[in-house]
This record gives structure tokens, C-alpha cells and sequence, in this order.
């Protein structure tokens, strides 16, 4: 048997539906956020504004964040030689631990790999801890989510309507009254830019003995005073069971974590598989993540002039007739509404205009809202938005692209 035929026609499978994946190889410029070079096929080299970044704040090439890195391999070396139990705990993750509890006001905090390790790892341990546990997950909820719920049986897991309350209650009242229960959402959901109503979420939590997970990882640098999430700005942080987010989008480094009560804390990391049998983050990560928590925690000009450059860029598209979705966040998406013009727009974008942003199709949204998404940062100036809506006017004439999708104003 030929076994690379199976892997061709999956390959055609993808290719056939226009969602093959092509990575853009980037390298970013210090200290120049948000412009990069790219390279390639053939090695020559082009250099692009980055349009799509989820270094949403550029704290990747923040000096304070670098500083605090190469120190950190100065000090110590490169990786951190072991899992956290096996010689892998290093002053800097606990350190970190500390920043991060004190940010979300909890009484401690769990690092892992990634953001999509924490949210797997302690969903899927949850079960193990709350026998007979019952989770009500949002339907957009992220992969990571999903892959750590499905650790349940079938009836031990619901899915409620996107940001639908009378949904989850009807789920809520129709659970056994005794049964431990979970709710699982998100902050900002990423892909269309909308928020959780993380009040009644909380109220209904509260009403139904519930606890809440909240995902905070596309907030967290971002919303609230000190930069703790969405969670923060709307005053109900001490309402949220566990919190989860990553190093890896607004703090500009990698690496995910959860923080809680300390006796959850202390549970998920004596039972988390995800946690427990990997290698932990190299202290120069766990040192810059530190910094640059540090550094947002005490610079809220930053979330000023990042919304202030997402509304100037909602209004601005908006004004050029292109159908801007309606987010309510820091994430501009535009609807293209077909996977093949989507990835044919972006590919044009970045060949003719030096403009990368890569193009979302199926399965990260659903088929029909294939889109761009664009996520400005304070970096992103006047000038730059200028020359995006000029390309995107023309691209949308030149590709005969809808003007006026569902979405425009
Ligand atoms: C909502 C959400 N949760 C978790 C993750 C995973 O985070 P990380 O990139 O740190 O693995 C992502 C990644 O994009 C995400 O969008």
C-alpha cells in the first residue's frame, strides 16, 4: 500500500476547497514594529507593514522586554533543563507566577507551554478533579477549549448559542441540581472581535452554583486598569473562578497560564498531564513575559492609543464602503465571504502593496465568513491606514469582491 497517496488526497481535499495553507516567511525588524521583511519562494525579499499581528501591542520589541531576556540568558542560560517537578523550576517562573496571580488578583497562578496547553490541559483535568462534572462551553469557543472539554462523556458536556444567556439558563435548569457544573467562555473572541456579557454570565454562574473558566487571551495587556482583561474593566474579577491567557499575544513572548484560588491551582498542577510531563519555558521567556507584565501593568496610555488606532481604522475602512464586521473590540474584520477571493486579496496585498494580512477561511470561521482580519496596534500610523484603505479600494474593485456585504455601514 501506498501510503502517501491517502496523504495527497488530503492534501487535494484542502486544496480543492481554497484553504491551503501558505505561511509567509517574515522576519520581523526591531524596535520597527509593525514592519517586517518577507522572503519568497524564490529568495528574494520584500518589506511589508504586518497587518495581522497578535503582538497587539508590539511588546515583542518593547526594549524593556529584550533587556529583561538577553539578561535572563546572561544569567542562566538558554533552557530551563527540566519539567517543573524534575529540576525546571527556575526563580524566573516563579517570579512569573507571582506577576500573574497579582495581576488577575488571585491567590496564585500555573505557567504552561502555551496558551493552548493551559486551556487543554486544566479543562480536561477538571473532570478528574469534579467527578460527574458538567461543562457549558460557548460554540465559538477556541480549539484549545474544545480539544480539553472533550475529555468528558457526551452528557457531561453542553454547548450553548454564541453569547446566548437564555440559552445557557434553559442548559443551566435542565442539569441535575447537584451536579458540579463549569461555564466556559471567552473575553474577546477573536475572529469577529465581539465580547462575552461578563456580568450576566457571572449572575447566571452564581444563580445555577456554577463555576466559571474565562479565556482572557485575547484581553489580557489589553483591557482594564492594569491590564488584566475584560474581566478587570467590567469589575468582576474576583467572580471568575479560573482565569486563562497568554504570553503570547499582547506581552509579545510565549506561554500560557491559568490563575485561581490556590487549592485549584495547586490541584490542576498535581494532575495536569499537559503540565506535568513537559519541559517548562526557558527562563529568558518567563523573564521578558515578567517585564513586560510588569511594563503594561503601569502603562495604560498604551490600551488608550491601541483603541483609539482600531476605531480610527473601523471608521476609515467603514468610510471607503468595505464591509467592516461589527466588532466591539481592538480586532477590525472585514468580510470577504469566499475562501478563494479572500486568499487571492491577500496574496495581492502582499506581492503589489507590501501589506501582509493573511486571510481567515474554513475551519477557523465558518464557511461564508471568510475574512480579513485586521488588528492595528498603536504603531500602525495615519500613513499606514492610508495606504491599507487606498490597496483594499482597489483590490475590491480589481477582485469584484461584494462592496457592500451584510456588514457595512
Ligand atoms: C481564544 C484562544 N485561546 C487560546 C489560544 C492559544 O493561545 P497560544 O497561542 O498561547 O497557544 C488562542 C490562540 O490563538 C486563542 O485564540
Amino acid at each position: 500500500m501506498d501510503y502517501r497517496d491517502a496523504f495527497r488526497s488530503a492534501l487535494e481535499k484542502v486544496r480543492a476547497e481554497g484553504r491551503y495553507r501558505v505561511f509567509a516567511d517574515l522576519k520581523r525588524h526591531r524596535g520597527e514594529f509593525p514592519r517586517a521583511t518577507w522572503t519568497r519562494d524564490d529568495g528574494t525579499t520584500q518589506d511589508v507593514v504586518v497587518w495581522c499581528s497578535n503582538d497587539y501591542l508590539g511588546q515583542g520589541q518593547n526594549p524593556v522586554v529584550l533587556d529583561a531576556m538577553k539578561q535572563a540568558i546572561e544569567e542562566a542560560g538558554a533552557g530551563s533543563g527540566g519539567t517543573r517537578n524534575i529540576s525546571g523550576t527556575t526563580r524566573y517562573h516563579v517570579e512569573l507566577e507571582a506577576e500573574l496571580a497579582d495581576l488577575h488578583g488571585k491567590e496564585a497562578a500555573l505557567l504552561f507551554t502555551s496558551g493552548y496547553v493551559s486551556n487543554e490541559a486544566s479543562l480536561s483535568t477538571l473532570y478528574k478533579i469534579l467527578p460527574g462534572l458538567i461543562v457549558f462551553s460557548d460554540e465559538l469557543n477556541h480549539n484549545s477549549m474544545i480539544s480539553g472539554i472533550r475529555a468528558g462523556k457526551r452528557e457531561q458536556r453542553h454547548v450553548f448559542k454564541h453569547n446566548d444567556l437564555e440559552h445557557l439558563e434553559q442548559l443551566l435548569a435542565a442539569a441535575p441540581s447537584d451536579a458540579p457544573k463549569l461555564i466556559a467562555f471567552e473575553s474577546v473572541y477573536s475572529m469577529d472581535g465581539d465580547i462575552a456579557p461578563m456580568r450576566e454570565m457571572v449572575a447566571l454562574a452564581k444563580k445555577y452554583g456554577a463555576m466559571t473558566y474565562l479565556d482572557e487571551v485575547h484581553a489580557v495587556g489589553m483591557y482594564g486598569p492594569r491590564g488584566a482583561g475584560v474581566a478587570e474593566r467590567d469589575g468582576v474579577m474576583d467572580q471568575i473562578d479560573i482565569v486563562e491567557g497568554t504570553l503570547g499575544k499582547a506581552f509579545g513572548v510565549m506561554g500560557g497560564y491559568i490563575a485561581a484560588d490556590a487549592v485549584i491551582v495547586d490541584a490542576i498542577r498535581s494532575y495536569a498531564d499537559g503540565f506535568i510531563f513537559t519541559t517548562s519555558l526557558p527562563p529568558a521567556l518567563a523573564a521578558g513575559a515578567a517585564a513586560s507584565i510588569r511594563y503594561l501593568k503601569d502603562h495604560n496610555e498604551i490600551r488608550v492609543a491601541h483603541q483609539e488606532r482600531a476605531a480610527t481604522l473601523k471608521a476609515r475602512l467603514t468610510k471607503a464602503g468595505l464591509p467592516v464586521m461589527p466588532s466591539v473590540s481592538h480586532i477590525v474584520p472585514v468580510l470577504v465571504g469566499d475562501p478563494v477571493h479572500c486568499k487571492m486579496i491577500s496574496d495581492i496585498l502582499l506581492s503589489d502593496f507590501g501589506i501582509y494580512v493573511q486571510p481567515i477561511n474554513y475551519p477557523t470561521v465558518p464557511r461564508g465568513t471568510e475574512r480579513l482580519r485586521f488588528t492595528p496596534s498603536p504603531a500602525h500610523s495615519d500613513a499606514m491606514m492610508d495606504d491599507l484603505a487606498h490597496a483594499l479600494e482597489t483590490l475590491w474593485v480589481h477582485c469584484n469582491v461584494k462592496r457592500v456585504g451584510g456588514y457595512a455601514a
